[in-house]
């Protein structure tokens, strides 16, 4: 089971779709779309003469459109920017409490998240605001994913740790533009000098399996970064495959069409989840029996077995069970 000490909010989070603060005209369909959080961008999506209207689009945007069932959250520029503090008061000041958390990209450390807590606590108690915004962190810098055991405890308002791997190209200077995804430069080349075979390396893999482990260590979500080529469905689906098998919650989608896709990869299979309640009642019975390890299906189960099929069951009642509004 998720290490819930830190009593974090449940939430779906397979697919979480940008949307930019400066095109209206998509506010409404990402709300009658199938993605489990919205994020409506102040950042990267949107231009720097554009900054001040997207962030009057996106107040209005919380408190007028029906987000029905979905979580909601807004992308704030970064700490070092001119723009940070004037997001942060207008939004606690003028949005309804329909609005569930504030997504901070560009993280360094620990003490930027701290200086964040302390501003939306103070303008929760001076606005009066009812409910209790929690924080999605992105990753993204070297400096960051350095830090990330300190950031992640740097708050309780902290829900998930979340991947961005364009920017995180950026940092390290690696010599790519894509976002997301593989990189056909990137591998090794066998030993056989008669014929030669190059295997791509997945150059993400540490900066992912340090968020996964961070994310799991404290229970937050686990947030893998976009993938840029929305027409390549295989490339997206693989991306995601391997993500929700390292033990990711899901995937930042840019575009619609990933949407589906992404719900479905990180939503558990019939069969996982009825071999997760068989391992947890064969379990029940071993306990009885005072056995902590048991023969099933040709496999050893044992005390950990029971961890592993409890996550699978807890995200199938989050998707089977309605969000209830707080
Ligand atoms: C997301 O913000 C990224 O930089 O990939
Ligand atoms: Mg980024």
């Amino acid at each position: 089971m998720r290490n819930n000490k830190y009593n974090i909010k449940l939430r779906l989070n397979r697919s979480e779709l940008a949307v930019p603060g400066s095109r209206i005209d998509f506010f409404e369909k990402a709300a009658k779309s199938d993605a489990d959080i919205i994020f409506l961008d102040l950042e990267d999506s949107v231009s720097i003469s554009q900054k001040s209207s997207a962030r009057a689009n996106v107040i209005e945007a919380v408190n007028e459109i029906d987000w029905r069932d979905k979580t909601l959250s807004i992308r704030v520029n970064s700490y070092d920017t001119e723009f940070i503090n004037d997001d942060i008061e207008e939004i606690m000041k003028n949005t309804s409490s329909r609005l569930d958390l504030l997504m901070f990209p560009k993280v360094n450390s620990d003490k930027e998240v701290i200086k964040f807590d302390e501003l939306v606590t103070a303008y929760e108690n001076k606005f009066k605001r009812k409910k209790k915004i929690g924080f999605e962190i992105i990753i993204e810098t070297t400096l960051g994913l350095i830090n990330i055991n300190k950031i992640a405890l740097s708050s309780k308002r902290n829900e998930s740790l979340h991947f961005g791997s364009a920017d995180f190209a950026a940092s390290i200077g690696a010599k790519i533009t894509n976002i997301g995804g593989i990189n056909k430069n990137y591998g090794v080349l066998d030993g056989n000098k008669k014929k030669r075979t190059f295997f791509i390396n997945d150059m993400w893999h540490f900066a992912l399996f340090k968020i996964v482990l961070t994310a799991h260590a404290y229970g937050l979500r686990a947030v893998d970064c976009p993938f840029g080529d929305f027409s390549d469905e295989l490339g997206f689906d693989f991306a995601a495959r391997s993500s929700y098998t390292m033990g990711f919650d899901g995937k930042m989608v840019i575009h619609p069409s990933q949407i589906n896709l992404s719900n479905k990869i990180f939503s558990p299979t019939e069969k996982e989840i009825l071999e997760a309640k068989e391992i947890l009642a064969q379990m029940k019975l071993a306990e009885k029996k005072g056995k902590g390890a048991i023969a099933f299906n040709g496999k050893l189960l044992d005390i950990v077995s029971i961890k592993q099929a409890q996550n699978i069951v807890e995200i199938d009642n989050m998707i089977k069970n309605t969000r209830e509004d707080t």
